[in-house]
């Protein structure tokens, strides 16, 4: 819509030359928070509860306060007017900020902070007939974590929570305590002589490494069950490992900062590894070397 005016960190300006970064984490990890206020004869509705509960997301995900109340609500106001909307609403987000790209929480970065305005007859059932229908769908939300999304703020604040923890990944584990995968690794355990990994379900990503470290184990004669394991088996486990694009083959040596299983790597975790990095350098090393 041409004409429109949209706001981004301290400046308003016409909605088609407004930009953020490319590493905005709002953009590549959905870490962000956003209100939608509802505009009435031209009067923003109920600023407060919006403000306060923008304040109540922020803090619990440790996002750096962009503007205080009154600037939140003159900003709203002024959207409003700016784009001279009667009736409809006013979006706005709030990011955590650019940084380089990292599944951890960065520290002291400043958020971004964007809104814009839209005009609307609201609400548009009273142009539909002046009742609604609906559907029942069962509550999936989010159980598609087979889908690479962005939506990574649940993986990044439990990969800070890890590091806090001083260690390198954190393991989700469901509610009926089946071991899924890292929040940016697959996990693979030796039990009872056999490698287990869980099944690409939807409960987990599919991860290539995953793929490509199960055919090489196939092809070492090693025995491989896809199957969930159940959390209180992992201590009983002789070797446990991650894989991932970015971690390759890494062995466990800890959980929850107890140490088991033996040396790791164990022998059939120290055997993929060694596999794993004999393929890696074999497709990636330049012609003739
Ligand atoms: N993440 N599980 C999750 C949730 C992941 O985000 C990833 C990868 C993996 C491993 O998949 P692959 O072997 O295809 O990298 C498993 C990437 C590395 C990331 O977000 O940075």
């Amino acid at each position: 819509m041409s004409g429109r005016i949209c706001y981004i960190d301290g400046d308003f300006l016409p909605i088609d030359q407004a930009s953020i970064s490319i590493l905005d984490r709002g953009l590549l990890l959905a870490d962000s928070v956003y209100e939608v206020l509802r505009v009435e004869n031209g009067t923003i509705f109920r600023s407060g509860q919006h403000y306060r509960r923008m304040m109540r997301g922020l803090e619990a995900l440790a996002i750096a306060t962009p503007c205080a109340e009154s600037q939140f609500s003159s900003l709203c106001d002024e959207l409003a007017q700016r784009n001279g909307i009667e009736q409809g609403s006013v979006y706005l987000q709030v990011t955590r900020g650019a940084t380089e790209r990292t599944h951890l929480v960065p520290r002291n970065i400043q958020p971004t902070l964007l809104g814009f305005a839209s005009s609307a007859d609201l609400p548009k059932w009273k142009d539909q007939g002046g009742s609604v229908g609906v559907i029942t769908v069962s509550d999936t939300r989010w159980s598609h974590c087979g889908i690479k999304t962005t939506m990574l703020l649940p993986n990044s604040l439990a990969k800070q929570r890890a590091n806090d923890a001083g260690a390198y990944e954190a393991v989700f584990v469901s509610e009926e305590a089946f071991v899924r995968e890292g929040a940016s690794t697959n996990v693979f355990v030796v039990l009872d002589g056999a490698l287990h990994t869980h099944p690409t379900d939807g409960r987990i990503l599919p991860g290539v490494t995953r793929a490509i470290v199960l055919d090489l184990a196939r092809r070492e004669g090693i025995a491989t069950k896809e199957e969930a394991v159940r959390v209180e088996h992992l201590r009983k486990a002789g070797e446990m490992f991650l894989t991932g694009t970015t971690t390759d083959v890494a062995p466990v040596s800890t959980i929850d900062g107890v140490t088991f299983g033996g040396h790791a790597p164990g022998p059939i975790t120290e055997r993929l590894i060694t596999r794993f990095a004999a393929l890696l350098e074999a497709e990636t090393a330049p012609a003739g070397r």
